[in-house]
């Protein structure tokens, strides 16, 4: 059991997976292959990682009270995760995600979130008494913004770690806020968004990262796909290499790269070994298909 208590605040989605020949351009039909349905959604994805790497873990959200709300909780409740404080509506269905995989094992994900909705910022700040247990707060952008940044200021008026996965990237985030955030973890498509410069390469992640360390975030840590990940601070930079793989399906990478984060941090590791750490578990998740049903367990990965 890791040391300290990690508190997720995010969606919950119901992954509907279709296997398909290339991802359909505007005004195309194309016939897919249904393969499954899979339990989803950034926030609970990386709830998940956490919760079977065996990290003490809480999550935050909201679903439907519909069969799939159910689902929802107990697959996270099976992997050990506290989902008792997840806001159960009964006036709107869960989140449910529609999800394509092309031959190149690339994916495109639409999203509709119904009851992610319901993550107001009052309820956040009605959440107080579990910010006050966490030491590590993880975010991401699928609930309404509003509450992320409203999340991101009770926990650092709190004192805790905030981790901030800005995806979906929205087209900027307040400097107020990116000043409380303590890692920021975009993958290079996020992180030229969010700093209006081309990041596919390293050169250009690291000059992305130096704009928002400018902003006030206190380290940038870019994924980079199968070539790793970029940590930019003011100490510099350091390139983490990947762990090489044949990849399948990459959905759920960055959520367990940021949840394995997450957990390496909350059992008192480096950020190096941390990074490191989150390369080798998003290296499992894109050998595998679907988001939750793809993220390894510690018993896999021998720790
Ligand atoms: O990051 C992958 C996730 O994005 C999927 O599980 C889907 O639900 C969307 O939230």
């Amino acid at each position: 059991m890791s040391k300290s208590n990690i508190l997720v605040i995010g969606s919950l989605n119901m992954d509907w997976i279709i296997n398909v020949h290339h991802t359909p351009i505007a005004g195309e039909t194309i016939i897919g292959n249904f393969s499954q349905e899979v339990p989803g959604g950034k926030g609970a994805n990386q709830a998940y990682t956490i919760g079977n790497l065996g990290g003490n873990v809480t999550m935050l959200g909201a679903v439907g009270t519909d069969l799939t709300g159910h689902k929802l909780l107990n697959n996270l409740e099976g992997v050990g995760v506290d989902p008792t404080h997840v806001l159960q509506c009964s006036d709107v269905g869960s989140g449910l995600a529609l999800i394509t995989v092309n031959e190149d094992k690339d994916n495109s994900i639409v999203v509709l979130p119904n009851a992610n909705n319901k993550v107001t910022p009052e309820f956040i700040q009605s959440q107080k008494p579990l910010f006050e247990q966490a030491e590590i707060i993880l975010l991401q952008m699928e609930i309404p913004h509003e509450s992320v940044y409203a999340a991101t200021r009770l926990g650092h008026e709190l004192g805790k770690t905030i981790i901030l996965n800005p995806a979906p990237a929205p087209r900027s985030i307040p400097t107020e806020i990116l000043k409380m955030v303590d890692f920021i973890t975009p993958n290079e498509s996020e992180l030229s968004i969010l700093s209006g410069i081309q990041c596919q390469t390293l050169e250009g992640a690291r000059l992305g990262a130096a704009s928002l360390l400018l902003k006030g975030v206190k380290n940038v840590i870019t994924t980079l796909g199968p070539q790793g990940a970029l940590l930019v601070n003011q100490e510099g930079s350091i390139h983490f290499k990947g762990y090489p793989v044949q990849a399948l399906d990459t959905t759920a990478a960055g959520d367990s790269f940021n949840g394995a984060i997450a957990f390496s941090l909350a059992e008192g590791k480096s950020i190096n070994a941390a990074i490191d750490f989150g390369n080798r578990v998003a290296s499992v998740t894109v050998t595998r298909v679907g988001a939750q049903s793809s993220i390894p367990s510690k018993e896999e990965l021998g720790i």
